[in-house]
C-alpha cells in the first residue's frame, strides 16, 4: 500500500453515503422528510410540544440500525483511515453508526480524527444534567437517567433545526488546514456544512472533489465533480488517493 507525504485530508458525508445499506436519505421523493414535517420531529418546539411523537420517530431510526451493515463506500473510508500518512478528519452529518462500524474492524492511524457534527442516534442526553450516554434501546417516558436515576428527562442526542451542530471549532480547524475536501452523498441543503467548499474555495488551498449521485446544490464551488452510486466511486476515488495519484 503506497500513501505519500502529509497532505492532510477533510471528508464531509451525508445520508447518500448510507443509502446502499438501506437507510433513507432525506430529500428523496420517499425519504425521510416525505413522511415527516422537520417542524414536527426535527426542532426543540416539536420535543416540547409533542415528545412522543419526536421520540417516536428517533427511536423507528435508532431500531434501523439493527439491520443495516456498512457498505464499500464506508470501508473504502475506512481504509483511508488506516492507510493514509497524512490526516484524515471525517465529518458527517449522518446520525448512524455506519462510519464508526467501519472503521471499528481495522485499525485507523493516530492521525485519523471523527466528528459527527448532528449527533448519533445510538446516544441520549439529559435535559437536566446534560450528561451523554450510549443508548441502543427505544427511549420512552420511563426511561431513566443512568446516574440520577430520574425518569422522563432523556432527549435524542441529535442536532435539531435552530440548535448547533458539534464539533464547530475542531471543523473549523480542520478546514484551515485542509489540502484535499471531499463531499460525499450530500444534497447541500444544510448548512453549515453546505458552506465547507465555499468556506475552503475562499481558504484557497484544498482541492475540493463533490463524490455524489447527482449535482449537489453547491455542485458549481468544487474543483471537480463525479457523480454516481457512491459504493462505486468511492472505493475508485480512494484507491486513487492511496495511489498518490491525487495528493
Ligand atoms: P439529503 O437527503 O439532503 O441528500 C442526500 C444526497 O445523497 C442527495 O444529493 C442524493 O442525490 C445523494 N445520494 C442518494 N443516494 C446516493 C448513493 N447511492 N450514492 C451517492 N449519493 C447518493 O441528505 P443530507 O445532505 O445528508 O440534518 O442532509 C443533510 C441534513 O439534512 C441531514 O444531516 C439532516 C437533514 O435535515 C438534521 O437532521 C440536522
Amino acid at each position: 500500500m503506497v500513501s505519500n507525504s502529509a497532505g492532510r485530508i477533510v471528508i464531509l458525508t451525508g445520508a447518500g453515503i448510507s443509502a446502499e445499506s438501506g437507510l433513507q436519505t432525506f430529500r428523496a421523493d420517499d425519504g425521510l422528510w416525505c413522511g415527516h414535517r422537520v417542524e414536527d420531529v426535527a426542532t426543540p418546539e416539536a420535543f416540547e410540544r409533542d415528545p412522543e411523537t419526536v421520540q417516536d420517530f428517533y427511536n423507528m431510526r435508532r431500531r434501523q440500525l439493527r439491520d443495516v451493515h456498512p457498505n464499500a463506500a464506508h470501508e473504502a473510508l475506512a481504509k483511508l483511515a488506516a492507510y493514509w500518512d497524512g490526516e484524515v478528519v471525517l465529518v458527517t452529518q449522518n446520525v448512524d453508526d455506519l462510519h464508526q462500524r467501519a472503521v471499528a474492524a481495522v485499525v485507523p492511524k493516530d492521525t485519523y480524527q471523527f466528528y459527527n457534527m448532528h449527533g448519533e442516534l445510538k446516544s441520549v442526553r439529559c435535559v437536566e444534567s446534560d450528561d451523554v450516554f450510549p443508548w441502543e434501546e427505544d427511549i420512552t417516558p420511563e426511561s431513566a437517567n443512568p446516574i440520577s436515576g430520574k425518569a422522563g428527562t432523556l432527549r435524542p442526542h441529535i442536532v435539531w433545526f435552530g440548535e448547533m451542530p458539534f464539533f464547530m471549532d475542531e471543523i473549523e480547524d480542520a478546514l484551515n488546514r485542509c489540502d484535499l475536501f471531499l463531499s460525499i452523498g450530500t444534497s447541500g441543503n444544510v448548512y453549515p456544512a453546505a458552506g465547507f467548499v465555499q468556506r475552503l474555495r475562499y481558504l484557497g488551498r484544498a482541492h475540493t472533489v463533490e463524490l455524489n449521485l447527482e449535482p449537489s446544490n453547491g455542485t458549481g464551488y468544487f474543483h471537480e465533480a463525479i457523480h454516481g452510486k457512491a459504493t462505486e466511486i468511492v472505493p475508485q476515488y480512494v484507491a486513487r488517493i492511496l495511489s498518490g495519484e491525487i495528493i
